[in-house]
């Protein structure tokens, strides 16, 4: 579907159609594009009065995929419906003591990982939207995508590969023992729920460790995911030598959903200002890998 949109409200993953009023600038005259670099679009929204999009190519002005990217988001939609089922049997098991293998998340992880291949930009746009209840697993099925999305970009092999999608859609496993009261509470928290809530990285990584056979990558994202560069993270501090490539990298795709995600209490942030406020909260990400994770969602035109 076309529609015309003021230029303030331009942002990258928007499909454009045509462009209102002259403009010179090389890469922006091809009249029809994707919109793929934050800088471009700021050139759009400085220059342009509005600019025609089409939403069945790309992001609509919410930020959400157009009505008209149908087959993509309906095929998305398919398998985190489906992933989520899994997820849900699997969470259980777990809850109730009963033993997993990394052979039942197998599938959601291929499902996952085709889907990201073939479309992130609609893949991530599905995740972003989280109710209340299915919160949880939807994150570890967004953060699991972004795992496997970053981890492709640097190049790592593809057993890591792997891996780090399954510890993505395991990372949050902790929260199971957390209240949902807690867990949703819009206003502030008190002492006793924040220790509740900052204890999850290692009753996850105890519920774990009980599984046999359970990778040594998924323990570590779960048990440091919530780390920091400057030893101020938790559950344990540690220094920045102590925290691994892998928990680094869950670190960065962990937070960056949470704060796009939209929720029905707040708005979400755009992907660009999220990356901002990252790159600006000094100590907390391994700032060298946040820039490149900021390269890879531009190359996949989410940023
Ligand atoms: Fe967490």
């Amino acid at each position: 579907m076309l529609k015309r949109v003021e230029a303030r409200q331009v942002r990258t993953g928007m499909f454009v159609e045509a462009i209102e009023g002259a403009w010179q600038d090389p890469f922006l005259s091809k009249r029809r594009f994707l919109l793929r670099r934050e800088i471009d679009a700021q050139k759009l929204r400085k220059s342009m009065t509005g600019v025609i999009i089409n939403t069945s190519r790309g992001l609509d002005i919410d930020g959400l995929p157009g009505g008209n990217i149908e087959i993509d988001t309906k095929a998305a939609r398919e398998t985190i419906q489906k992933s989520m089922q899994v997820l849900e049997s699997v969470f259980g098991r777990l809850q109730h003591g009963d033993g997993i293998s990394v052979d039942q998340v197998a599938p959601v992880i291929s499902s996952v990982s085709k889907s990201i291949d073939q479309n992130p930009t609609v893949f991530l746009s599905v995740t972003r939207l989280k109710s209340k209840d299915e919160a949880t697993f939807l994150h570890s099925i967004s953060v699991s995508a972004l795992m496997i999305l970053f981890s492709r970009h640097l190049g790592l092999d593809e057993t890591t590969v792997q891996m780090l999608g399954t510890a993505g859609l395991l990372h949050d496993v902790g929260k199971l023992e957390i209240p949902l009261e807690i867990l949703n509470k819009e206003g502030p928290l008190d002492e006793d729920e924040i220790k509740m809530i900052r204890d999850h990285p290692e009753k996850g990584h105890a519920i774990l460790s009980r599984q046999e056979g359970m990778s040594e990558i998924v323990l570590d994202v779960c048990l440091n995911h919530h780390e920091r560069i400057d030893g101020k993270g938790y559950p344990r501090k540690l220094s920045e030598a102590q925290v691994s490539l892998h928990a680094r990298i869950a670190a960065i795709c962990d937070v960056y959903d949470a704060i796009t995600s939209v929720r029905p209490y707040r708005a979400p942030w755009s992907a660009s200002q999220a990356l901002k406020w990252m790159l600006g909260n000094e100590g907390h990400f391994d700032r060298r890998l946040l820039k490149k994770f900021a390269l890879c969602l531009s190359v996949v035109a989410v940023a």
